[in-house]
């Protein structure tokens, strides 16, 4: 399994918008190898407020497959159009193979 995670920083007080935008799965989950997708909200933030998206796949491959699809490009169309100044600050991908998984017996 193959996790791909993307950390979003937004200005203090936008938390709600942007999990708001998340609520609703566009297309991800329809995607072939997709396993899951996780909002987390990182804690104990001070001046700005942190997410990080976590999504889990069958493979590596199906990930880069779902970054060139038009699924992928939908889920962030809106950040193209929008001529509002955008709350974001700023993110950061990390990419992790899963190496040891231990599930509930
Ligand atoms: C380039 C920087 C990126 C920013 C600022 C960003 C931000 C966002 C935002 C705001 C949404 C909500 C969509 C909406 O408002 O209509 C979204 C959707 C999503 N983003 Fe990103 N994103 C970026 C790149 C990525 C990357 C590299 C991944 C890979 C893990 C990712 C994973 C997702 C997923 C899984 C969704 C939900 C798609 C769905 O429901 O079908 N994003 N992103």
């Amino acid at each position: 399994m193959f996790i791909v995670t993307n950390t979003i920083r937004v200005k203090s007080g936008h938390g709600h918008e942007l999990e708001e935008r998340f609520r609703n799965p566009k297309t991800v989950h329809e995607f072939p190898g997709f396993v899951r997708m996780q909002l987390l909200k990182t804690q104990d933030t001070t001046d700005h407020e942190e997410y990080v998206v976590s999504t889990t796949w069958e493979g590596k491959e199906f990930f880069e497959k779902w970054v060139e699809s038009d699924s992928f490009k939908g889920a962030h169309a809106k950040r193209r159009e929008s001529k509002e100044p955008s709350t974001i600050l700023g993110n950061s991908l990390h990419t992790y193979e899963v190496v040891v998984e231990h599930l509930p017996a």
